[in-house]
């Protein structure tokens, strides 16, 4: 063999070493990233309900260690802050829209056929805006106030009973989301505190619950409640107003509650508004927050602003389980 085929066989030889060296190099690197990973999600993955495709999760080693978190925590630390219309209530069943709070009135037989046309035209104008994903908040937000204010002055020139109530929510369409008899009463027993920080009508929010036997004693309800006069007419709304975007000062304006819930260092939060990703803000001593938020309209436009903001986002999700299979981990 002359000098230069003996070098050209060293070199080959060297390369095929480089080679192997190189693949068992990157077999390793795979190996330890694929344990890596697998360490990293192992709860979630083990959990059949996250599989579904539904549920959308931006950074999943994330939402893990949030849950190994709540579930150091346990009972204990825990608390719930959730919005209620299209979050707790259902956003369609079998293909029809199910009704907000507001809804509910504007469908029944309390007010006049008038009155519905207007406040229908409200809704289709203002609604599109509270979900125009070309719109930032600050945006949306003076356009919420006039939908609010527009909306309850026609309530109130309809005299609204208050012992009607009753009968109009028992007669709506309105369905609270599947698994919501699991979420309530396991919360209840472990006496978990539920915040529902709502922006539509308090006193209807409530007789929904209360007619659905979810009404424990450990749940709190914000939101827009009714005055009445002395023969229980409508005559105005109490407080200062609650819309989809001024939800970030409801700790502020709740400081009793939340002062009494300052080792409730953990929290999960549920929405469906980009508005209710605010509900916990103010919230003193936060150790582990899960953001859950339902994306139920505009999909493709949204998905990636709720994957940016929401741990978990559930697409046309129309129940509870995702966060029951978290519950019962921590509980
Ligand atoms: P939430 O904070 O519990 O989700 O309730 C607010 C929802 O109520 C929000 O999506 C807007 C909706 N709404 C109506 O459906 N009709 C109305 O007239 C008003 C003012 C609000
Ligand atoms: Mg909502």
């Amino acid at each position: 063999m002359d000098r230069t085929a003996v070098a050209k066989m060293g070199a080959v030889a060297s390369a095929s070493v480089c080679v192997l060296v190189g693949g068992v190099v990157l077999a390793q690197y795979i190996f330890t990233m694929k344990k890596k990973t697998g360490r990293k999600t192992k709860i979630i993955e083990m959990m059949p309900e996250f599989q579904k495709k539904t549920v959308h999760i931006k950074d999943p080693g994330r939402v893990e260690e949030i849950i190994c978190g709540l579930i150091k925590g346990g009972a204990a630390k825990l608390q719930i802050i959730t919005d209620f219309d299209m979050t707790l209530s259902r956003f369609s069943y079998n293909g029809k829209r199910c009704p907000t709070c507001h809804n509910i009135i504007d469908n029944s037989k309390l007010i006049t056929e008038e009155c519905r046309k207007k406040l229908l035209q409200l809704k289709e104008t203002y609604y599109a805006i509270e979900i125009d994903p070309t719109l930032t908040i600050e945006e949306k937000y003076p356009y919420m106030v006039e939908w609010y204010n527009k909306s309850h002055a026609l309530l109130i020139e309809q005299g609204l009973q208050k012992d009607k109530f009753a009968e109009v929510v028992r007669e709506s369409d309105v369905m609270l989301k599947e698994g919501y008899e699991n979420f309530f009463d396991k919360l209840s027993e472990h006496n978990i505190p539920v915040f529902i920080f709502s922006a539509g009508i308090g006193d209807i929010l409530e007789e929904v619950i209360h007619q659905a036997g979810v009404y424990h004693p450990n749940v709190k309800v914000v939101s827009n409640f009714m005055d009445f006069d002395e023969n229980g007419i409508l005559k105005g709304f109490k407080g200062e107003l609650i819309h989809v975007y001024n939800k970030h000062d409801g700790a502020l304006k709740n400081t009793e509650y939340f002062k009494q819930l300052k080792d409730n260092s953990n929290i999960i939060l549920l929405g469906d508004s980009q508005g209710d990703l605010s509900m916990a803000d103010g919230v003193a001593n936060v150790e582990h927050i899960l953001k859950i938020g339902y994306l139920n309209d505009k999909v493709d436009e949204l998905l990636e602003k709720y994957m940016d903001s929401y741990d978990i986002v559930l697409v046309k999700d129309e129940s509870l389980e995702v966060a029951n299979s978290i519950l019962q981990k921590i509980l």
